[in-house]
């Protein structure tokens, strides 16, 4: 007879998500009350396993990530009180591989001056602020306040910025008395600041979004601050606002080139959020876009990557410029079929810059740090693709984390697509491949589950693409959201889906095309 044949059950509902089942042996042994735990912690429906989410409730923009003494921060737009947005708050977690995540209080609540909305984190390691204490540099955040009432009152100048200090490794915040240390000039949108430290001029740089443009300020010491000069009007897309912005440098070439990041809150490549940047010169006053004012670079042309910005302080030994984003899109967000927390988070991934035919482009790929995650390899043959190929079996695909690394041989002149099928059993599906006939990459997601909640959800989404006969794909498969690397990184498309079942069935598709390697690694969940 099993052990737990005949079990006295008591649920005891823990922390929401914990279930302790008390099993009374039976048996002859009248010694053992064994105490079971069986964990549902993140295995509620469509909970991603290998990507940051929060324990429960409302989470958008990832926010102030810095990199100290061993820990990742990261800070992100919460609502604690509701699973759609609101009074925003700066949730916080830290980890140690940019994989694991241990959540922390919250952070930054509203105060008399506003809600906490986006903004960034630095450590002043010559403590310019003053806050800091010898052998001790403050932790400094640097947020935008949204002030309701005003908003609500009708006036233009609610959104100010400020900035807050941590001596305990942004364990506990004290914010600044001066606050705020930007006044609102009469902009109504006027926020997220990402802050950095100008090497070169020796100054603390400022860049946040203000309506159709960017603003750059400087600053000594973190407190005053001064207009250095503004970037946008009529320079790449305005379908929306400009929001969270970023501006860092990149080597290219032997040469070093700055990057802007912008996001868009409407007008994105497939519809919706979507995020942009500029490549060119920055010399601490002004950037200069190397490219015609007219030109859109997307850095991800999925439907849901935005608000996406970089870590700071990462050491220099190191020398990655670490980007992470949100994983959803404001036209849906808030009513995507997750209840007890909305959203997640992209992978970490690293940007470096590359010269091609078309000029410099960003490269995306995934942090390294995630193999540790893999635990078992299934390799695939070469095979011809003229039709669907069943390869679930041989991959092990079962609905649990996945990473795949395909290499793909096609014919130009078929002009068919080719690629890969997430699927189930209820014949919910996301496609993802190469459309040679019109030179793109497309993610299918019209029929992959729930998607009543939103017209504007269930789409088929595309971005342009010379694959030139080769093409390698690198996808991180999650419960509810897959991350495509193309050919090492030059495009990267993110997209999330609601299937009723998690997708357990993998397929090829195509015509006159060939998969010539096909790795498939398991991974292990995070949680
Ligand atoms: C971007 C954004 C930011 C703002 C925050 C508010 O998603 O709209 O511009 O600071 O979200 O939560």
């Amino acid at each position: 007879m099993p052990k737990f044949a005949s079990c006295n059950l008591s649920l005891v509902l823990v922390a929401f998500t914990t279930i302790v089942i008390s099993c009374q042996n039976n048996q002859t042994d009248n010694t053992s009350n064994d105490d079971m735990l069986v964990s549902t912690y993140y295995q509620e429906q469509h909970r991603n396993q290998i990507h940051f989410s929060p324990e429960k409730q409302w989470m958008n923009d990832p926010n102030g990530m810095v990199y100290y003494e061993g820990e990742y921060h990261l800070f992100y737009q919460f609502y604690p009180d509701s699973n759609v947005w609101g009074p925003m708050h700066w949730g916080h977690a830290v980890s140690r591989d940019l994989v694991h995540w241990e959540h922390l209080p919250i952070a930054l609540y509203p105060d008399e001056l506003g809600y906490i909305f986006s903004g960034s984190a630095v450590i002043d390691w010559n403590n310019t602020t003053g806050f800091g204490e010898k052998g001790n540099p403050p932790m400094i955040a640097i947020y935008t306040y949204h002030l309701m009432e005003g908003e609500k009152a009708g006036r233009d100048d609610y959104q100010t910025q400020g900035i807050a200090y941590s001596l305990d490794k942004g364990r506990t915040w004290t914010t600044y008395e001066g606050n705020p240390v930007i006044p609102n000039p009469g902009i109504k949108d006027f926020r997220d600041p990402k802050v950095f430290w100008h090497e070169e001029t020796s100054q603390w740089i400022m860049i946040f979004a203000s309506a159709d443009r960017v603003q750059i300020y400087q600053s000594p010491n973190l407190k005053e601050w001064t207009q250095a000069s503004e970037f946008g009007k009529d320079q790449g897309s305005h379908g929306g606002v400009w929001e969270c912005p970023d501006l860092f440098k990149l080597p290219v070439d032997g040469k070093e080139k700055w990057v802007m990041i912008v996001s868009l809150g409407r007008g994105g490549p497939n519809g919706g959020s979507g995020t942009m940047y500029f490549i060119g010169d920055f010399d601490g006053k002004t950037f200069t876009n190397d490219n015609s004012p007219e030109t859109v670079l997307w850095l991800d042309p999925g439907r849901d990557n935005y608000a996406g910005v970089t870590w700071s302080d990462i050491p220099k030994e190191d020398g990655r410029r670490i980007f992470i984003g949100w994983m959803s899109n404001w036209v849906y967000a808030t009513v995507v079929p997750t209840y007890i927390w909305r959203s997640a988070m992209t992978l970490p991934r690293t940007l470096s810059l590359k010269n091609t035919d078309e000029g410099i482009r960003l490269i995306s790929r995934p942090v390294e740090d995630i193999t540790v995650l893999r635990s078992e390899l299934k390799t695939i043959e070469e095979v011809s693709i003229n039709s669907q190929i069943d390869i679930t079996a041989q991959t092990g695909f079962d609905g649990k984390p996945k990473e795949l690394i395909f290499e793909f041989e096609y014919n130009p002149e078929a002009k068919a697509d080719f690629g890969i099928k997430l699927h189930n059993q209820l014949g919910q599906e996301v496609k993802i491949g190469y459309n040679p006939a019109n030179e793109e990459f497309f993610v299918d997601r019209t029929n992959s589950g729930k998607k009543d909640f939103s017209d504007d959800f269930a789409t088929y989404d595309k971005a342009n693409f010379k694959a030139e006969g080769k093409l390698k794909i690198h996808v991180f498969v999650d419960v509810a959201s897959v991350e495509i690397f193309v050919n090492d990184g030059e495009l990267v498309m993110t997209e999330i889906f609601f299937p009723d079942e998690d997708f357990n069935q993998l397929s090829l598709f195509g015509k006159r095309a060939k998969l010539t390697q096909g790795n498939v690694y398991s991974l292990q969940s995070i949680w």
